[in-house]
């Protein structure tokens, strides 16, 4: 790819001559991720429960000058976790970046989720990181030197009204730090993000008004862009972090960092004594 980026700006080549996997890179922030590992160098596994959409990105990867395989990975399915990487072993020998980024919402409270919602959301979004690190473990390991970041999110830092999501980003912050310490000696590090609220179809699917009311809880007053957050993801991933491992970043314009006090603050601020 080309080694200038916008604004004519050079790019860093982080990962060259390296492999990236990246989980739900059909859409949304892993198609980000996807595109700003190529434009860095790496060739990058694109996979998707959606074929078609991985298909797509690598095309628009490949259009660039970039290197992509896409694949079609359902994450909560072991069988496919196999599957692909022994595909990224056949056509790279090796990986060294896993981004655990596939991930689905139901908004739903706990009255509302039904036992078959809530295992699918606990599979997607916690076990298929799960089943990722353990399928790819090996290879990782293989130069002594990968990096896996699980995409968490400030729901798992707080409380958010879907309880199922919720509890699978709360359980992916815990899987991540067991994750750092079982493979320290392996040379894998293991970091999570804690996005708040990205710009993302994710988002753009919720209710009228969610993406407005999101925004107004932010300090920054604005939804993350997916690009935003891939640069943490990348900056965890690359050896600039080589010394970070079982962290969390919040990239949050300040939500967390804010809390209560600050929506105490907004909302006495719009508050006005009746006349
Ligand atoms: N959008 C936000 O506001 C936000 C905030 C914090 C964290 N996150 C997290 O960021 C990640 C990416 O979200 P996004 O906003 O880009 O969503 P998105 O809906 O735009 O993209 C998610 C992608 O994951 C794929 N996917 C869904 N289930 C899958 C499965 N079982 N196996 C493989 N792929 C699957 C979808 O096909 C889609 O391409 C998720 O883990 C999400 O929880 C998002």
């Amino acid at each position: 790819m080309d080694a200038t980026g916008a604004g004519g700006a050079p790019v860093a080549r982080r990962f060259a001559g390296r492999v990236a996997l990246v989980t739900g890179a059909g859409s949304g922030l892993g198609a980000a991720l996807a595109q700003r590992f190529a434009e860095e160098g790496a060739a990058v596994v694109v996979t998707d429960l959606n074929r078609a959409a991985a298909e797509e990105v690598a095309a628009v990867i490949a259009a660039a000058g970039g290197v992509a395989l896409p694949l079609h990975l359902d994450v909560a399915e072991e069988p496919g976790w196999t599957a692909a990487v022994e595909r990224v072993e056949q056509v790279f020998g090796r990986l060294d970046v896993l981004v655990n980024n596939a991930g689905m919402i139901m908004r739903r409270g706990i009255a509302a989720q039904t036992p078959d919602g809530w295992r699918r959301m606990l599979d997607v979004n916690l076990t298929g990181a799960f089943l990722g690190l353990r399928a790819c473990a090996l290879l990782l390991a293989a130069r002594g030197c990968g990096a896996v970041v699980n995409i968490a999110s400030t729901a798992g830092l707080t409380a958010h009204g879907d309880a199922a999501y919720t509890a699978s980003k709360w359980g992916l912050r815990g899987l991540s730090r067991a994750a750092a310490l079982e493979f320290v000696g392996r040379g894998i590090r293991v970091n999570a993000v804690c996005p708040a609220t990205i710009d993302t179809p994710l988002t753009a699917a919720g209710p009228a008004g969610h993406l407005a009311a999101n925004s107004a809880a932010i300090p920054m007053g604005r939804p993350a862009s997916p690009g935003e957050v891939a640069e943490v993801v990348l900056f965890l991933a690359s050896d600039q972090a080589s010394f970070v491992t079982g962290a969390e970043i919040a990239v949050d314009g300040g939500l967390i960092a804010g809390g209560i006090a600050w929506m105490r603050a907004q909302l006495q601020a719009g508050y006005r004594e009746p006349v």
